[in-house]
């Protein structure tokens, strides 16, 4: 499209064809243009095994068609029907304590089931070489195919069994190799056959849920092959719709979704797109950081919202409504930081079954004098008349913060130093010290290359696969600043030890060595004391020294190289380095490798970014306003800049250039002051290249 695609998941399979009629009605009322429809029709599309009937769904596209929106067609392949369960009963998934499900809810199916591999693609080409025909009248109103649903869930049957057994093949091409990997030695472990070898479940290597393994290495190995087979699925589903249309392919993520390493999915999809339901309305800048995640899974490309709850969730045990003014304010939340269509589930209330209370466009009333139907439409209105201003425009960012699934598994299912450590909340922690300053930030994987940065963040970059060390060191010679934390450097690609002090590999370019880690009960806790520092290039920041509270884990950090910038405030390590800082290269602007060995609170962290980011020159003129997101997109030689306010009381900001507010035409003009109200969204736009 070329506007911001506006509208969402609409289901009239669910109504009688009377009720779409006033379903067209109140999508012109509303500015929606875009549906995404087939997303759980699976059951009517294929009433058993030799019968396909697509009546029901050419009727829902022709009357689409014919009212002028654009479709985003799902294959319906994220709930498998009732009679292939019973037919097939291997299609259910066995579950972690070795229970084989039967028909019931969704997203159910055995990624590795022959049966489900077979129809699911079968039901793919079909919709694709029905629908995707040039000739098909549906064909010119599709602008993306949506491949199942929110993939996830992990299988344990004996089908996963056969295939991961496959995958370790080759992986690891012999079984020397996988036995050194896993360190089988331990525990007479050793495989003298691939067939010993057998999910990690509550059955075999568990002992305490998922997340509690004797075995690391098997357990972080079958993370990675489920991630792999249910790719595996999307792969060969988009290979059928391949076969009939060249639209670009999409499945809809969630997010920082642990199960699934999306960033070894990304390379197949066309694009990307999540759903995004955050969990409570104070949760701005987790939802800021998935979304650059997001477009960092595609280096920058922007994305689509493809689901957001116009009012409020129905499977939480409390259910919020969003509060008037913020559906709006998170859908240009989204624009901001990379999304290209802002899209709702769901389009009418269902009449029925566990999202009956889900919030809609169109509620059970079917009426559009709503708060929620008029902030939708208003929102509708306001993307119509931005027209083609926005798309496809880019978000450069200098600071760069590494977010690796290998590094989340590995350090939240070791047994050890502490089981306290979420790998989520830590990187949400730092990612907040950079989003509140107004600075953006790329989120990518370990293996990224940095040279384009100024500043890379990798907090808990627990694993250190090959080359990562060496592009970190290159970096910082470079004259980059590197700041990564405790638990950082600690396993290699296999969740082995590194034989070397820690932090490993990592160990030489921060310039310290540990010790020991103390880890200590959540409401144990210790500080850290900041001495002012100059900055590398001699700047010295001037606010005087700083004590901030520290948990969790401490490391007792031996300085070599490095200059010690906090000291722990108590324990038998009290005076010790906490945090160091290892300057390297003598250039007009030398390299920093910094290390924070605890869990700093919040304060803390805003502390040491603060100098970072002002010795780097980062610090722009919205850095200070409280509670005001100030975003950038850029597209040829214009700069769209998104201030917004998630606060509860009004901010004035000063814009920094002349521009055009986009929402409401009026000029403003460099060193002008912009009103903010709570909840408001100005859009300024301005002449200006990256
Ligand atoms: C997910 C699913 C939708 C719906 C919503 C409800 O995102 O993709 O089908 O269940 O959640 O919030
Ligand atoms: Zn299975």
């Amino acid at each position: 499209m070329d506007k911001i695609g506006f509208g969402g998941d609409y289901n009239p399979e669910q109504w009688p064809e009377d009720v779409w009629d006033l379903d067209m009605a109140l999508f012109a009322e509303a500015h929606v243009d875009m549906l995404t429809v087939n997303v759980f029709s699976w059951a009517t599309l294929q009433p058993d095994e030799h019968t396909f009937d697509f009546a029901v769904l050419d009727r829902i596209l022709e009357k689409l068609a014919a009212a002028g929106k654009v479709v985003c067609l799902a294959t319906s392949t994220a709930a498998h029907p009732a009679w292939m369960a019973c037919a097939y009963p291997d299609v259910t998934r066995v579950d972690f304590e070795g229970r084989r499900h039967v028909f019931g809810q969704r997203h159910n199916s055995c990624p590795n089931s022959p049966a489900y591999r077979r129809f699911s693609v079968e039901l793919a080409r079909r919709i694709a070489q029905r629908y995707g025909a040039p000739d098909h009248p549906a064909a010119g109103v599709i602008a993306a195919w949506h491949v199942n649903n929110e993939y996830g869930g992990t299988c344990y049957c004996e089908h996963c069994g056969a295939a991961f057994r496959v995958w370790l093949r080759e992986r690891y091409g012999t079984l020397d190799a996988l036995n050194e990997a896993w360190s089988t030695a331990f525990w007479s472990h050793t495989f003298h056959a691939w067939e010993e070898i057998v999910p990690p479940s509550a059955l075999s290597e568990h002992w305490g849920g998922p997340d509690v393994t004797a075995f690391q290495g098997i357990t972080l190995d079958y993370l990675r092959f489920n991630s792999d087979s249910l790719l595996q699925n999307f792969i060969d589903e988009k290979a059928a719709i391949r076969e009939f249309s060249d639209l670009p392919v999409t499945t809809n993520f969630m997010g920082m979704y642990r199960s699934l390493d999306y960033f070894r999915w990304a390379p197949h999809m066309d694009f990307v797109s999540w759903d995004n339901y955050p969990p409570d309305a104070q949760s701005h800048a987790r939802v800021a950081l998935t979304h650059d995640l997001m477009r960092g899974l595609k280096g920058g490309q922007p994305f689509w919202l493809m689901e957001q709850t116009p009012s409020q969730t129905a499977c939480r045990p409390f259910n919020p409504v969003k509060r008037p003014g913020v559906m709006r304010l998170w859908s240009y939340q989204a624009v901001a930081h990379g999304a290209d269509a802002v899209l709702f589930f769901q389009m009418r209330q269902s009449r029925g079954a566990s999202e009956k209370d889900h919030g809609a466009v169109i509620t059970h009333g079917g009426r559009s004098d709503t708060r929620v139907f008029r902030e939708v439409a208003g929102l509708g209105e306001e993307l119509e008349a931005l027209a083609g201003e926005i798309v496809g425009a880019r978000t450069p960012a200098k600071v760069a913060l590494v977010f690796d699934w290998d590094s989340w598994w590995a350090v939240e299912i070791s047994d050890g130093p502490s089981r306290h450590v979420s790998y989520q909340q830590t990187l949400i922690a730092y990612y907040r010290a950079l989003y509140e300053r107004n600075v953006a930030v790329d989120v990518v994987p370990a293996d990224a290359d940095l040279s384009q940065y100024d500043v890379v963040v990798a907090p808990l970059l627990h694993m250190v696969k090959d080359g990562v060390a060496a592009r970190v060191e290159a970096f910082v010679e470079g004259g980059g600043v590197f700041v990564t934390s405790f638990l950082s450097g600690r396993v290699d690609e296999s969740d082995n030890a590194f034989e070397m002090d820690a932090p490993g590999p990592l160990a030489h370019i921060l310039g310290i060595r540990i010790e020991e880690t103390d880890a200590l009960a959540p409401e144990d806790l210790n500080a850290v004391v900041f001495d002012d520092v100059p900055a590398a290039n001699g700047v010295v920041p001037d606010r005087g020294g700083a004590r901030f509270a520290a948990s969790l884990v401490f490391d007792l950090v031996q300085p070599g190289t490095a200059e010690v910038v906090g000291v722990y405030e108590s324990d038998f390590y009290a005076g010790t380095a906490a945090v160091t800082r290892n300057v390297v290269g003598k250039a007009e602007m030398p390299g920093e490798a910094w290390y924070v060995g605890t869990n700093l609170d919040a304060g803390g962290l805003r502390w040491l970014f603060e100098g970072v980011l002002r010795a780097r020159g980062l610090l722009n003129c919205y850095s200070g306003v409280p509670g005001v997101e100030a975003v950038a997109r850029y597209r040829d030689d214009v700069r769209y800049l998104f201030l917004l306010n998630h606060g509860d009381a009004t901010s004035r900001v000063v814009a920094d250039m002349d521009g055009v507010s986009l929402l409401t035409q009026a000029v403003v003009g460099a060193g002008e002051s912009v009103m903010l109200v709570p909840k408001a969204v100005v859009i300024l736009k301005s002449a200006q290249t990256q």
